[in-house]
């Protein structure tokens, strides 16, 4: 056997250290960011009802799947398809698994770097007074400026590197286990804050109150995206983990964990930001820029604003750096393992090849805007495939592997640690992904392609 011994792989060191490490990558911009602009700008109530829906369903059997497939192959999710299931086509899904890595970084990154200017200004001045408009201004004016999102973002880059390079347990273990409950502590404070200003009534009301009419091809495929987005699934990020994770953890358990733990963080996001939205009149479908307009205002509102700005830019950066190193951890592991490169050139070449796509991506939102495909920016383009198609498609393969090509024995012996656990929705798990979850990715996605009559405006 040419492929590392299991004894040689390393592994996470405890069982809080697993569910901190794979809800670090579920936790990030996905939640603070994405949700709440993509929330806004499908019509809110019941794309959150959508969404949940998704999560329970869809969401925690793809994640669970996941980790059934790395655990037993103790591999990258190239290596994993290859080891259990040699010689057939089905290695293809983690090559779609890395194609997704790159784009998903590539904009990632972007964004990430835009937490660093924010957590700059907070130090530097922090947004005191301003309004509304003077916000939107600076944002716009950041992004378009082109050059200095890029240097943020290449500081961010360098700095997933870093801790992909240290490893598992010294690198991204040690700190998920301490930062991910302060992040929850301060987005309490900020939905307190939130939720105690004027008209924020309006807020809760259209984010909790579905307007059915709201629904349509495309709001479902986005609440899948959504979905898949922010639980990390689809790609083979927690089939990597997976392969990390002690063979006496429980899967099924983490699995539920994680996604509740994600789920909370997003819609408590939505709740400190939705009032905000109302309350200063700014308008829900502002897209990417709205987090970055609505907090800073919710900030310049508080006692000790400042303070609690930095600590919570701080915060996010932390958060989306739990889930960058996720991301590169996914190539660097394949790199390492199939090609045979020492860890220290897979994490160089991956980051140093991705950073080139992610250059271009934050170029496309300024000085480039040239860089388009299929009329939207290069930004857009790799932020909505990446979660609306490349994720989707990932997580349809893995169930079906998993519910069709696995032997269902092995599956169930991953699932119950050899039969020591009792795994009581086996039975359940297995139909939902065999039929109901293949079933209704598919038909999420042919529904929005159009053949059912009613197209996306894409
Ligand atoms: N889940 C992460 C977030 O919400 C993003 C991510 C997607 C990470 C896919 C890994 C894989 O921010």
């Amino acid at each position: 056997m040419n492929s590392p011994s299991t004894e040689l792989r390393e592994s996470f060191g405890s069982r809080i250290g697993v569910i901190a490490a794979a809800a670090g990558s579920a936790i990030g911009l996905g939640n603070i960011w994405r949700f709440p602009y993509v929330t806004g700008e499908n019509g809110g109530g019941a794309f959150l009802l959508v969404y949940l829906a998704f999560v329970i369903f869809i969401g925690v059997p793809v994640m669970l799947s996941e980790f059934v497939i790395g655990r037993r192959s103790q591999r990258n999710p190239v290596g994993a398809f290859k080891k259990l299931a040699p010689r057939t086509a089905w290695p293809l899904i983690g090559f779609i698994g890395i194609t997704a890595a790159f784009t998903i970084l590539a904009f990632y990154t972007t964004v990430s770097g835009w937490t660093l200017e924010y957590l700059y200004l907070s130090f530097v001045n922090g947004f005191g007074t301003a309004k509304k408009a003077e916000l939107s201004t600076q944002f716009s004016n950041f992004v378009a400026d082109g050059y200095r999102p890029l240097f943020w973002q290449l500081v961010f880059m360098l700095l997933t590197a870093y801790i992909v390079l240290k490893g598992i347990k010294n690198g991204i273990e040690k700190y998920t286990k301490i930062l991910m409950p302060m992040l929850f502590l301060i987005i309490m404070l900020l939905v307190i804050r939130s939720v105690t200003l004027p008209n924020s009534y309006a807020g809760l009301v259209f984010l909790f109150k579905p307007d059915f009419s709201k629904i349509t091809a495309d709001v479902v495929i986005q609440a899948l995206g959504q979905s898949f987005f922010s639980l990390s699934i689809g790609m083979g990020t927690l089939i990597t983990y997976g392969s990390y994770i002690n063979k006496k953890d429980q899967l099924g358990t983490t699995a539920i964990s994680v996604s509740l733990a994600d789920t909370l963080i997003a819609v408590l996001a939505g709740v400190a930001i939705f009032p905000a939205v109302f309350a200063f009149g700014i308008a829900p479908e502002s897209g990417p820029s709205l987090v970055f307009i609505t907090l800073p205002m919710i900030f310049s509102q508080m006692t000790g604003g400042q303070f609690f700005e930095i600590i919570f830019f701080i915060l996010l950066a932390i958060a989306a750096l739990t889930s960058t190193i996720s991301v590169l951890e996914v190539v660097v592991a394949y790199l390492a393992e199939e090609l045979k490169m020492s860890r220290k050139k897979a994490t160089i070449l991956a980051s140093v090849s991705i950073s080139i796509l992610g250059i271009l991506c934050t170029l496309s939102q300024g000085p480039l805007p040239e860089l388009r495909i299929a009329g939207y920016s290069l930004f857009d383009a790799l932020e909505k495939s990446s979660a609306n198609i490349f994720l989707p498609i990932g997580g349809l393969f893995i169930v079906l592997f998993v519910g069709w090509k696995m032997k269902k024995e092995d599956v169930f012996d991953e699932i119950t640690n050899q039969n020591t656990l009792k795994g009581r929705f086996k039975i359940i798990y297995l139909l939902i992904i065999r039929f109901a979850a293949p079933v209704a990715i598919a038909l999420v996605f042919l529904n929005g392609l159009g053949i059912f009559g009613s197209g996306v405006e894409a």
